[in-house]
């Protein structure tokens, strides 16, 4: 090999060394990234809230101690999930009999600007009057979001119009408030009338 050879040949490698360190790095990197929410990891979701009911009184977190409760976050607004699940919540009550008085199916707008409690009033009556419709001061919902680590965003569809995104998970919380799992509205019925059970059984 000639001594150009040689000096291009040590540059390759060192180029191909450079990558394939790089690369590792970065997987390194996206595994530790992706960690703290791997399985068997306990997932802290739930905690201190405290908003104001369609009805108009307070309610926080303290107040359903003793009771196991789902929460669905939306907003009133919403063309189709929120009023899809309000609906279906609505009829997994009616099934649950006499041991759905022993749930607390909470809906928390991501929207306080529109949703009002008169608002929350008017739009509820639509449901199951079990279901208790919350709202409060954009501070309140955005601290209530981070406690159940959910997210949303408005979406702004013209000059004074505009949508929320949302996370849509109905989450099931025990008698001491720990989360205690979801309810995929897409399994079957009575998959999810076995989790609505089995979490007021524990109650
Ligand atoms: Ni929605």
């Amino acid at each position: 090999m000639s001594k150009l050879r040689i000096i291009q040949f040590s540059l390759w490698t060192a180029v191909a060394f450079a990558i394939i360190a790089l690369s590792a790095y970065l997987l390194v990197a996206s595994s530790q990234r992706r960690a703290p929410f791997s399985a068997g990891t306990p997932v802290n979701i739930g905690g201190a809230f405290s908003l104001t009911s369609h009805k108009g009184n307070r309610l926080s977190q303290a107040t359903l101690q003793g009771k196991p409760f789902a929460v669905f976050f939306g907003f009133t607004y919403c063309p189709d999930v929120c009023p899809t699940t309000l609906f279906e919540l609505s009829n997994l009550m009616k099934k649950l009999g006499p041991d759905a008085d022993r749930l607390v199916p909470l809906f928390i707008t991501v929207d306080p600007e529109r949703d009002t409690v008169e608002a929350l009033a008017q739009y509820m009556t639509s449901f199951d009057p079990r279901i208790i419709g919350l709202t409060g001061s954009p501070a309140e919902i955005a601290s209530t979001l981070k406690a159940y680590r959910a997210y949303s965003r408005k979406v702004q569809t013209g000059s004074d119009s505009y949508t929320m995104d949302h996370t849509a998970i109905v989450y099931l919380m025990d008698q001491q408030g720990r989360f205690a799992g979801t309810l995929d509205l897409h399994e079957p019925e009575e998959a999810k009338l076995g989790k609505l059970r089995r979490l007021i059984k524990g109650s």
